[in-house]
């Protein structure tokens, strides 16, 4: 039996959002008492005061670079227009220094010690709900090696993805998973998704106690619940009800072990950093840097604006991302109920006046409540004018909600509480696919497929020598590589991969 050096638990964040979840799954892990190593992969878009966070927590910090499969017609029928960067994964397959290796997504939390899954072998995987015939691919056990890297990227430039992420290509890879050797099935206990479809609620009551790695599979991940910092409770949807423990779970270990350790300079700003070339604030962007805002927040104290702050961050984000309560908080009746009380507490001629202010005014106010309601009623202000115009028959001093509102207007409502109607998007099914390219998404300058090069690998306590891999050659338009990070890095992170 190797000894529990060369067995290694890896998972993969290409920002500091994601890298919240690599931070709860390290402490599930060490919860759960494992004897293995941690391994984290990271691409340049992570902070370094992220980073720094991982390595407290991660034997290994190693940085690799975006590997994207730029396949936008198959991730648009998995509508996750951002998992081309999954391909990152197959990185993993270059961690030579282990024996065997566990890869679990970042958005898994692990509930029980699972050691016992590096004996199996390679590729062992869970079936996935959508297509039981395929694995799922956010928990799978692996062999490192040059070799199984190299084919399985050049097999990616000749085959690409059927879901445009890692998924479909490993499935067309490890082809015979389905048929050829049972052993390689983990049982689903150990790749659990929390999202419920058909059938599942029964057996998710039943199994519950025996679930050892919950995934939180699908646009909704733990750290875009609503978390109320005052009580420290997540605010679990109505569709997640089943699983409102397990969700609770993950946000206690964010309270008790990875919170405190969040660095308040931890920019509140796009995770990648050159995205935004306009002058809009950041601060208010989707997929701005909650690791940030939760930096700031203090926990189970009473709310302060920094809450405030967070809170409107996140239901921005939340919205853009597609993530609505639409019965809870977001219902259309509590929109709409502010929007009046906002327009009944102010007189017409000073809400205009505060409203058109707001253009100038940053929603990163110190008090952030005041001007988000500003903007709430310049919003409202230009709605209710439109719908004015549409309805001319309706005297202006009418301000009620009229008795049927139409859907759209409600969508655009809510998706822009930062911005005007004018800027409004469809939907968020839009928004989200609208949303500003990564860096790993930008066109590529040089014709390199993935590069490779051999460099050391800093570990926490040892660097390492990673053995060298063929130069790929093929054309750059599957599997594309991001260009170098527009932030100079701070050479004391990890080195590349490359
Ligand atoms: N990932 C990442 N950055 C991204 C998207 C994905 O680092 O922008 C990594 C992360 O480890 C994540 C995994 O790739 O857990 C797979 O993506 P995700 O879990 O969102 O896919 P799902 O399980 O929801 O299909
Ligand atoms: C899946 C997996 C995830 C993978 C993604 C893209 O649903 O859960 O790990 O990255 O699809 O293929
Ligand atoms: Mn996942």
């Amino acid at each position: 039996m190797p000894s529990t050096e060369e067995f290694a638990w890896v998972t993969l964040t290409t920002n500091d959002t994601y890298s919240l979840g690599a931070l709860v799954l390290a402490h599930s892990l060490k919860r759960a008492g494992t004897a293995h190593q941690l391994a984290v992969l990271v691409t340049p878009t992570v902070s370094e005061a992220m980073r720094d966070r991982l390595k407290d927590v991660y034997n290994v910090v190693q940085e690799v670079n975006v590997l994207d499969s730029q396949d936008a017609a198959n991730l648009a029928l998995l509508a996750r227009p951002e998992l081309g960067v999954t391909f990152t994964k197959l990185h993993c397959w270059r961690l030579v220094q282990f024996e065997k290796c566990v890869f679990l997504d970042a958005d898994t939390l692990v509930l029980k010690n699972c050691d016992e899954l590096f004996e199996r072998e390679e590729l062992s995987a869970a079936p996935d709900v959508s297509w039981p015939d395929c694995f799922n691919s956010g928990v799978f056990v692996f062999k490192p090696s040059v070799e199984t890297f190299n084919q399985i990227t050049e097999f990616a430039v000749k085959n690409g993805s059927f879901d445009g992420g890692d998924q479909g290509l490993l499935n067309q890879f490890f082809a015979d998973w389905a048929t050829a050797d049972i052993k390689k099935h983990l049982p689903f206990v150990y790749n659990v998704t929390a999202y419920a479809s058909y059938c599942y609620l029964p057996a998710f009551k039943q199994f519950r106690d025996k679930i050892k790695i919950l995934h939180f599979a699908g646009k909704l991940k733990p750290w875009l619940i609503q978390f109320n910092s005052e009580t420290k409770t997540a605010a679990t949807p109505h569709d997640y009800s089943h699983a409102k423990d397990l969700i609770q779970h993950w946000w206690t270990i964010f309270c008790d072990n990875v919170h405190h350790f969040l660095d308040d300079t931890m920019p509140i700003k796009p995770d990648n950093t050159d995205i935004a070339s306009d002058n809009t604030d950041r601060s208010v962007q989707p997929e701005a840097g909650l690791a940030g805002a939760l930096a700031q927040l203090r926990i189970g104290v009473e709310r302060t604006p920094e809450q405030e702050q967070y809170e409107n961050l996140m239901r921005r984000q939340c919205w853009e991302s597609g993530q609505i309560d639409y019965s809870g908080a977001d219902a259309f009746d509590n929109i709409w109920k502010k929007i009046t009380q906002t327009l009944e507490a102010k007189p017409d001629k000073e809400a205009e006046a505060e409203a058109d202010q707001t253009d100038n005014d940053n929603v990163n106010d110190n008090d952030n409540t005041i001007g988000y309601n500003k903007l709430l009623t310049k919003t409202a202000s230009r709605l209710l004018q439109q719908t004015h115009n549409a309805t001319p028959a309706r005297p202006s001093s009418d301000r009620s909600p009229s008795p049927s509102p139409s859907p759209s207007s409600s969508s655009s409502l809510a998706t822009n509480q930062g911005s005007s109607v004018a800027e409004a998007k469809a939907s968020p099914a839009a928004a989200t696919t609208n949303k500003l390219p990564t860096n790993a998404q930008k066109p590529v300058s040089s014709n390199t497929a993935v590069e490779q090069q051999p460099t050391t690998t800093t570990t926490t306590g040892k660097p390492q020598r990673v053995q060298p891999a063929a130069q790929a050659t093929q054309p750059q338009h599957i599997l594309q590589q991001s260009p170098a990070p527009t932030k100079p890095s701070r050479q004391k992170a990890s080195r590349k991969f490359k």
